[in-house]
């Protein structure tokens, strides 16, 4: 254990009109370090997730948390990017120089402000996190690209609609417990189960409800070192935090595998010397419902190709034996791509110091998992947290 979050925020995600990533930034960054118990001075390194990438004319970021406070003037500051796991990215640049003693205080922002372009606009700049030379022109964005990893699952162990409407319901019935989320009511499976014009086919067998929507939004965390952590008000500890990249070529990969995020959670329980089902719960990276299912296999949950029994057996519900995003994760809460990261690990962190909002608290939450993934099972991270004390 090296080092732990000691405070946090995360604003409403959604689409929100008349914010810019300037404003969602410096909101989110007062409120971790105010939420720390720390001042501005205090602050000694920052890191800025966020994907960008033609979403927004601002490209350049790292400098927009100095607005908070004049006392963030001359700090050093770096924007990070690792497609849609750039929040982790950044999280575990913070870790880094934790580790090398570089900074007691860091301040991790993640950030992304999407709904200025429309979904087709969105799903351009989002398809350049797939291998251009190869993926760039598979129709209708990332959603494209799993759609295509959907049908090759469907062809290898047939048909799971049944499943991912299942989880469709189970997001979007979390989501409705939680504030932060986007999407914040109860959709029936008739409804994600049946193609309709309110939930048409948007890729392969992938309609509306299997995808993540396009969203603004930020969240904010302060780290330190685990000395350091021990005064403060609140400190919820990493475990374990790991990073794996692979191949970004789908052609070079089996790719309803995801080798990738197989081999973060197995190196993450090593780290941790726990099993997966000694976690209370999961945040899992579920862009599309079936990115959900095949990590149910990916965490071994399940063996391969057998993901849907964790769904059809409740196990992943929040009342079942590993509950999976209870926050409603990205279907649900959305997916402003470089918050993400850092939102599922303030989600994890409220659930931990038992502050998550009412109704999305769980009764037992002693240690949370995180999975947060770039492109298509590249860029992984998963990251095991418990209270320091
Ligand atoms: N799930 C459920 N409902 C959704 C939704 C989603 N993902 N996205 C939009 N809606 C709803 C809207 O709230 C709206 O409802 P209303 O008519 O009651 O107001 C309706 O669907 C139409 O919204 P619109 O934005 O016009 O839909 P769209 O068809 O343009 O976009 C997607 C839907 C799924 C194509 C879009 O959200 C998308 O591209 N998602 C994927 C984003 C992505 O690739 N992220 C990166 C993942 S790695």
């Amino acid at each position: 254990m090296t080092a732990c979050i000691v405070g946090w925020s995360h604003g409403k995600f959604g689409k929100l009109d008349g914010e810019t990533s300037e404003s969602l930034i410096v909101k989110a960054a007062s409120e971790a370090i105010a939420h720390a118990g720390i001042e501005p001075k205090d602050v000694d390194v920052i890191y800025v997730g966020n994907m960008n990438g033609g979403f927004v004319r601002q490209e350049f970021h790292s400098s927009l948390p100095l607005q908070t406070h004049p006392d963030l003037r001359f700090k050093p500051s770096t924007r990070v990017e690792n497609a849609c796991a750039t929040g982790s990215a950044a999280i575990h640049m913070g870790l880094n120089t934790l580790a090398a003693k570089k900074a007691r205080f860091v301040l991790v922002v993640g950030v992304e402000k999407m709904t200025e372009l429309n979904s087709a606009q969105a799903g351009e700049v989002l398809i350049k996190a797939s291998y251009v030379a190869e993926e760039a022109n598979i129709e209708a964005g990332f959603a494209g690209i799993f759609g295509k990893i959907t049908s090759a699952y469907f062809q290898r162990y047939g048909d799971k609609s049944d499943a991912l409407a299942k989880i469709a319901v189970k997001a979007h019935k979390n989501g409705a417990k939680n504030p932060f989320a986007h999407f914040q009511k109860e959709f029936a499976y008739e409804f994600c189960r049946t193609p309709s014009d309110k939930n048409p086919f948007v890729a392969g067998p992938l309609k509306r409800t299997d995808c993540s929507p396009v969203t603004d939004g930020a969240a904010a965390v302060v780290l330190t070192d685990v000395g350091t952590a021990l005064g403060m008000k609140q400190a919820i500890a990493f475990r374990a935090a790991q990073h794996v990249n692979d191949f970004l070529p789908m052609s070079k990969r089996d790719i309803i595998k995801f080798e990738g995020p197989a081999l973060a959670w197995k190196q993450a329980l090593a780290e941790a010397h726990l099993d997966l089902l000694d976690l209370s719960f999961v945040e899992s990276h579920d862009c599309f419902t079936s990115a959900e299912l095949i990590e149910y296999e990916a965490m071994g949950l399940t063996a391969p190709g057998e993901g849907e029994r964790a769904i059809h057996e409740g196990w992943v519900e929040r009342d079942g034996k590993l509950p999976v995003n209870v926050s409603g994760g990205l279907k649900a809460k959305g997916h402003p791509v470089g918050a993400t990261g850092v939102s599922m690990h303030v989600m994890t962190a409220m659930q931990l110091n038992g502050s998550a909002p009412e109704g999305m608290q769980l009764s037992k939450a002693k240690m949370g998992g995180v999975f947060n993934m770039g492109g298509a099972a590249v860029a992984n991270y998963v990251s095991i947290l418990e209270p320091l004390r």
